[in-house]
């Protein structure tokens, strides 16, 4: 520095017209370089060192903004009880939960809610969180994504008001196998109701009529995952847990699921 402006280097050849200047650096230049110096010996030291800007502090200021937003109270909340909410939900337990908990909740391919044996508990709040989040890996939907939060409470209000009228049976018949499919598992003897084994199971999410509601619709050329009988077979049998479809692999077994892709093949590839 110090050397006036425009002074040559001399050193250098020139090339191309260009030649080189020994000019001090900008100012400014040297104000950010040497500002950055400092903050990069400063700036670790807060972050990692004291209670700085971390992912941690900054997702819990994140977190109590949502909160504030969307209070939890609702989660925490005893169930509702009154009339109006009970007949909603049982409502919607008839056309959406009985498929799978039965029409007097006593259990099918879901356990039994009215005994006293509960895996997720039995509290309004643990009902309600179950009914919402689901257990993807059991084949219980996540009804929260499905149904929106009001329904999802009413259902759970509608189920928590009839915990325990049904004695304590024992939990879920599912790790008995249908008897219709052992007979099966020995040969041809006894052809699988596809038509049936679909109104038991899917009507309530694909519609009786195959046109969707919940789930899409089946008989119409699109598919999401494919319109092979192969493709239709693996959907059924691993679900879409993250959507919604169930991964009836290990509720309804290779043979009822194997009549149940024939049916969805059959009605969306009409002759
Ligand atoms: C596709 C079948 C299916 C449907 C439809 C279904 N469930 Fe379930 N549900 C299950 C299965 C399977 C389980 C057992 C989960 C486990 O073993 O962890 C279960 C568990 C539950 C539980 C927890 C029971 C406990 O013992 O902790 C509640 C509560 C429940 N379901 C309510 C509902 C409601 C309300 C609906 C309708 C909105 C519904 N279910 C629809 C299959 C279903
Ligand atoms: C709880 C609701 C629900 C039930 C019950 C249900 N499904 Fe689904 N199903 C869905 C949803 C939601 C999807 C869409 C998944 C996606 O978006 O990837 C779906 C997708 C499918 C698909 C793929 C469609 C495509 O376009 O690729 C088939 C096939 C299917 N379901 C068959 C069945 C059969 C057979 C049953 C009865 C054993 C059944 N579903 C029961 C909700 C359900």
């Amino acid at each position: 520095m110090g050397k006036a402006m425009n002074e040559k280097l001399g050193h250098s050849e020139e090339a191309d017209g260009i030649e080189e200047y020994d000019n001090a650096l900008p100012d400014w230049w040297l104000g950010l370089f040497g500002g950055s110096i400092v903050f990069a010996a400063i700036y670790p030291i807060w972050h990692h060192g004291m209670e700085g800007n971390t992912q941690a502090a900054a997702y819990d200021v994140e977190m109590a903004a949502a909160e504030a937003r969307w209070p939890k109270t609702e989660m925490v909340a005893e169930l509702p009880t009154d009339a109006a909410t009970l007949a909603a939900g049982e409502q919607i337990y008839q056309t959406t939960c009985a498929s799978c908990h039965k029409a007097d909740l006593t259990g099918g391919i879901g356990p039994n809610l009215i005994d006293d044996t509960w895996i997720h508990g039995g509290s309004g709040p643990e009902i309600l969180a179950t009914v919402t989040n689901g257990v993807a890996a059991k084949g219980m939907p996540a009804w929260g994504a499905i149904l929106g939060p009001q329904k999802v409470q009413q259902a759970a209000a509608f189920v928590f008001s009839k915990k325990g009228t049904g004695g304590t049976t024992a939990p879920a018949p599912e790790a008995a196998p249908a008897p219709e499919a052992v007979a099966a598992g020995t040969g041809e003897a006894v052809a699988l109701d596809g038509e049936k084994l679909f109104q038991e199971n899917c009507a309530v999410c694909h519609k009786a009529d195959m046109t969707g509601q919940i789930g899409p619709n089946l008989i119409d050329a699109e598919w999401i995952h494919g319109g092979e009988l192969d493709q239709i077979r693996t959907t059924i049998t691993k679900g879409v847990p993250d959507k919604g479809m169930v991964a009836w692999g290990p509720i309804l077994g290779d043979e009822k699921i194997d009549a149940l892709a024939r049916f969805v093949h059959e009605k969306s590839h009409p002759q």
